[in-house]
């Protein structure tokens, strides 16, 4: 047995008449008393085999014996079905397979949820019986793209002079800005691995090394709050090389991108992506990583309203706030409720409501329209493009929780209206992020990418004279690339000469001797002559699941983590024995 193999979703009308043998699991049986039909399933499809009483008793009656997700191995000759019998709903349905013998290999109980469900399972109980839930059409396929996708990854970067290098799991922690996953080391009591959150210096030190141009699809791992795009264990394609610039790097990634696509999808995607800066896309849609799918864009009109007479923007602009607006061209469709409903919404971003008010095509009406001079109404109507019955929302307030507000406020307009063509495939690079953050709160600032990011070269003077104030001018050699509203990846030309690498260290507030025990290695490489070098990583989990149009990253990953960083089905994280927690000298105290 199982010598010969034929596989049951492949099998075409070219085998008609050849004698074939399947393995695979029973999908569905219907009985139509004196002919059995199973539909047989392996990994590539579903293949209807016909057992008839009257020609092959034995098999019949082996055939009758077998249920739902039984392990079969079966014997038979290929037909070609009558016309009237073609099922168009399978890719096999041209054909049957008249079974002349059936082996059960294995019985199945009866499986918490039928393995043909496409929708409306429950996410635990899929995540509990993963077994089951990986042997779904659906999870199939994911797991199958995602394996040819690694392939194309490793193909086309390989065709492009990209060397493969594994870098260690276990490791000193990485700043990446997430917690590490911290693993005791039984050999030397109280100290710690880190599990790398990326393999950032590593990849660094490589270049450094020479290996010029490396890759790696790299498992990454990170303690944060969890959300559908995000998960504490994930993949990265991650790529480095010495001797570029952005432009370069870019080029490479679109051409990767390209390739993905293509494999994915069978689609061409046009490149070079739009590249937009920064200040551009936080200006027009109030995020850094914008879906440009629809319009919505936000407009600041904070100097029509200088003398506003409205104290709520008044008082915004005294604070040294802005005051920006989204125009909706509803036709009249969103109504009082919806836009209460907008407003508690916001309050998610700290926004303290969204002045609102009706343009009807000749005139201002409802909402603020009252505290609106003639003038400024003109303005509104230019700045704003108005000509249809629209509905105006503002948001006045701090920048930030401005565009928080509305850019996450556009979001869901679209969706809510319907404006998002979902057959789109947006890809762009955000330039010119800022290099620092200033965190008024705890008096200090952080690396917007990471420490070893490069300051554009025209900046790096700023970074003598840097206040607070000054922090958003000084921009970082960094890129974004984002698809559909969604980061997919990020990078940047790194700092290579060790004088400017401690001046970012001593910015961040890292003392020299907590930069020697964290990375005293990188300090010392940067020594010897380190290659100019930049790279990215991509997040392969999130451009699955955006090519996929699944809503989770839970959805193209195998054995995935709940939002509470739990696997259902092996019950990790669980506590370990006494004795193994005695050998890591570890005791586990209650807070
Ligand atoms: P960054 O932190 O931006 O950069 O990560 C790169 C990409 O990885 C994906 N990603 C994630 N995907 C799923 N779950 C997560 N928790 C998660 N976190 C990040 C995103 C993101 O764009 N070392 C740098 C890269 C570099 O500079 O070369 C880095 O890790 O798609």
């Amino acid at each position: 047995m199982f010598e010969q193999r034929n596989y049951c979703g492949e099998l075409t009308l070219n085998d008609v008449g050849t004698l074939v043998h399947l393995a695979g699991w029973v999908d569905t049986k219907r009985d139509l008393g004196g002919i059995i039909f199973i539909e047989m399933r392996d990994v590539t499809g579903i293949v209807q085999i016909v057992f008839d009483a009257s020609k092959n008793s034995s098999a019949y009656e082996k055939a009758d014996t077998v249920k739902n997700e039984y392990c079969i191995y079966v014997t038979g000759e290929v037909a070609k079905r009558s016309i009237e019998t073609v099922n168009p709903g399978l890719k096999t349905g041209m054909i049957e397979v008249i079974g002349q013998d059936i082996t059960i290999l294995s019985e199945s109980e009866v499986t918490p949820f039928p393995i043909d469900t496409h929708t409306n399972l429950n996410e635990e109980v899929r995540l509990k019986y993963r077994y089951l839930d990986l042997r779904r059409a659906d999870m199939q396929e994911a797991i199958i793209v995602r394996h040819r996708v690694m392939q194309t990854i490793r193909r086309y970067l390989t065709d492009n002079r990209f060397i493969e290098v594994e870098t260690p799991i276990l490791n000193k922690s990485t700043p990446e800005g997430a917690r590490d996953f911290l693993v005791p080391s039984r050999i030397n009591r109280g100290a710690f691995y880190a599990l790398p959150q990326s393999p950032q210096l590593f990849k660094q030190i490589l270049m450094i090394s020479g290996f010029d141009r490396y890759f790696q699809i790299a498992k990454c791992f990170r303690d944060e709050d969890l959300r559908n795009d995000r998960q504490p264990e994930f993949t990265q394609v991650d790529v480095e090389m010495s001797f570029i610039n952005p432009s370069i790097i870019m080029n490479i990634i679109e051409g990767l991108l390209k390739e993905i696509v293509k494999d994915v999808l069978a689609k061409e995607i046009a490149t070079p992506f739009p590249v937009l800066t920064y200040d551009e896309v936080m200006q027009r849609y109030g995020k850094d990583a914008p879906d440009t799918r629809f319009e919505l864009e936000l407009n600041d009109v904070s100097d029509i309203f200088t003398n506003s007479s409205f104290n709520v923007f008044k008082a915004a602009l005294g604070n040294g706030g802005i005051i920006k607006a989204i125009v909706i061209n509803d036709e009249g469709k969103i109504s009082r409720a919806m836009i209460d409903e907008y407003i508690n919404y916001v309050r998610t971003f700290k926004a303290m409501g969204l002045p609102s008010v009706r343009y009807t095509g000749s005139a201002f009406e409802t909402g603020i329209a009252k505290f609106l001079s003639d003038s400024e109404k003109q303005k509104l109507v230019d700045r704003l493009k108005l000509n249809s019955n629209s509905l105006i929302i503002f948001s006045c307030d701090k920048p930030k929780i401005v565009n928080d507000a509305l850019g996450n406020l556009r979001i869901r307009i679209a969706q809510q209206l319907n404006l998002i063509d979902e057959n789109k495939l947006n890809f762009l690079w955000v330039v010119d992020f800022p290099l620092l953050e200033y965190d008024a709160e705890e008096g200090r600032y952080y690396a917007m990418h990471h420490p070893f990011t490069a300051p554009k070269p025209q900046c790096e003077p700023m970074l003598d004279t840097i206040t607070p104030q000054t922090t958003e001018a000084i921009k970082a050699q960094a890129y974004d690339v984002v698809l559909n509203g969604v980061e997919i990846g990020g990078g940047s030309i790194r700092i290579n000469r060790m004088p400017l690498q401690k001046k970012m260290f001593s910015i961040l507030g890292i003392s020299e001797e907590e930069a020697k025990i964290k990375f005293s290695f990188l300090l010392d490489a940067l020594k010897y002559g380190a290659p100019p070098h930049g790279g990215i990583a991509l997040g392969l989990d999130r451009i699955l699941m955006l090519l996929l149009k699944r809503n989770s990253i839970r959805d193209v990953i195998a054995f995935p983590k709940t939002q509470k960083g739990q696997c259902l089905m092996s019950e990790a994280p669980s506590p370990v024995s006494a004795q193994q927690l005695k050998e890591l000298s570890i005791k586990v105290v209650e807070l």
